[in-house]
């Protein structure tokens, strides 16, 4: 295990997670004892468009994966056009190798609470929705606690702390699927319907929930948003580089000593947190990499020193995602784990559009026909030519995240699969696999 030097323990930024190991964290008492419902005391005081320039000021941009600046999308919700505005908090967490959110609403729900009470302010929302998957019963039950406390106390319902604003927050709990976390599938689902994107435009700013103006923001946006009230925008932009401001969770997984959440300023590499996380277990060397979660391209060893934040990522030709960082060592395999991380997106596919129904099905079969030793040479140039068809093609970004890792893989580790198939490795699948499959 690696000691972490001082310089790179600096890198350490606790601010959405700094609450996460006092003890009772999610009571409102200790929260309150914490920093706790003081932004909201001073947001309520100011004006909601200097709220939303505040947040533009921030650079804040969505924890959720796509990275958009946070204050833009808040300053899209037309005002003073009369009909009722939503704010929708995504709580789905799918992705993945992703885990940031759901330990926060688990650890420190309040965050969330005062973040939506906030936002909810500045866009003039009367009712807000926290859309979290069904299978979190545990953060579920922390966050509907902590909602109850918050209304006990008077920062939810009528006239919050004699302000004049009303909120209504409604915890909801979605059935389990990872196209609920698309943000359009998401209000679909919230409404009553079969969770399944919409077409765009109109965008959720104006045609959202009931067809009304409505924010979909991701919970560590939302809870974001209170230390960036009392911090203030400059404070914000200290952390971070230029044009992705402020600290990020970052969930490691895989195969290193210490797998968690480690929240770092934006811009700190893998080989730091490697470092932070105690190195990789003994016997294993980094051999592949995601970024952010099973949706973005493969990294490999090459790129242990890539900045992590939204530009660096995407000049070493990934995506930053969740920051979701899964760690695989020359023990792994890239075609297996592409095969696994396939078979969810097949599993997961919503079945709307042709490329992404059908493109998945086949390439399940294709992997599974490579690795149980019965692939062709001319089944890697099938696998890209279905990912081109999948790539853009989509209705949804579930069809495009799919590729990710078949593109990548074929990219950094071809003769992986070139092993299987002439023969050198021995196949992982057995024929039964097959059934179906040609
Ligand atoms: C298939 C799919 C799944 C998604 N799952 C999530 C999710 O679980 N949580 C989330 O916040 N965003 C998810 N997103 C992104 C949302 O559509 C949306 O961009 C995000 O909630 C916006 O919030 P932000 O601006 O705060 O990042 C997903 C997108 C796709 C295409
Ligand atoms: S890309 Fe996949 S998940 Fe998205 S609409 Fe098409 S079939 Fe559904």
């Amino acid at each position: 295990m690696t000691t972490p030097r001082p310089e790179t323990v600096a890198k350490l930024t606790p601010v959405l997670t700094k609450r996460w190991l006092s003890p009772d964290a999610w009571r409102i008492g200790t929260y309150e004892q914490l920093d706790g419902y003081a932004a909201l005391r001073k947001a309520l005081k100011a004006h909601p468009d200097d709220l939303i320039q505040l947040i533009k000021d921030s650079g804040l941009r969505g924890r959720g994966g796509a990275g958009f600046p946070t204050g833009l999308k808040w300053g899209f919700i037309p005002q003073g056009d009369g009909k009722p505005h939503y704010l929708v908090v995504n709580a789905d967490e799918g992705e993945p190798g992703t885990c940031k959110d759901l330990p926060l609403m688990t650890h420190d729900p309040h965050a969330l609470v005062e973040g939506v009470i906030i936002a909810s302010y500045a866009i003039r929302a009367s009712r807000a929705y926290i859309y979290i998957r069904g299978e979190a019963v545990h953060a579920a039950r922390r966050l509907r606690n902590a909602v109850q406390e918050a209304y006990d106390k008077g920062y939810l319902g009528r006239n919050i702390l004699r302000s004049g604003y009303d909120l209504e927050l409604v915890v909801h709990s979605g059935a389990g699927a990872y196209i609920c976390g698309e943000e359009t599938a998401l209000l679909d689902s919230l409404e009553g319907f079969r969770g399944q994107p919409r077409l765009r435009p109109p965008f959720p700013a104006t045609h959202g929930l009931y067809a009304s103006p409505t924010v979909v923001n991701n919970v560590g946006t939302i809870a974001s948003v209170p230390p960036i009230v009392l911090g203030g925008a400059d404070w914000w932009k200290s952390m971070g580089t230029e044009k992705s401001s402020g600290p990020m969770i970052y969930s490691l997984s895989g195969r290193i000593v210490n797998p968690g959440q480690y929240e770092c300023s934006m811009g700190v590499t893998l080989r730091e947190l490697l470092e932070l996380a105690g190195g990789m277990q003994p016997g294993h060397n980094l051999r592949f990499w995601t970024p952010g979660g099973s949706s973005t391209p493969l990294l490999a060893a090459e790129h242990l020193d890539v900045p992590l934040d939204f530009e660096g990522v995407a000049a070493a030709g990934s995506i930053l995602g969740t920051t979701a960082t899964q760690i695989f060592s020359d023990q792994d395999c890239p075609v297996y784990a592409t095969y696994r991380w396939l078979e969810f997106y097949h599993h997961e596919s919503c079945g709307k559009c042709t490329p992404c129904r059908e493109g998945n099905y086949w390439m399940v079969r294709v992997y599974r026909r490579i690795l149980a030793g019965q692939g062709t040479h001319e089944d890697l140039d099938t696998l890209l030519d279905t990912c081109d068809n999948i790539l853009g093609r989509s209705f949804c970004g579930l069809g495009d995240g799919a590729t990710s890792s078949v593109t990548s893989s074929l990219k950094y580790f071809k003769q992986d699969y070139l092993d299987y198939i002439e023969g050198r490795t021995a196949p992982k699948l057995s024929e039964k696999t097959l059934v179906g499959a040609h």
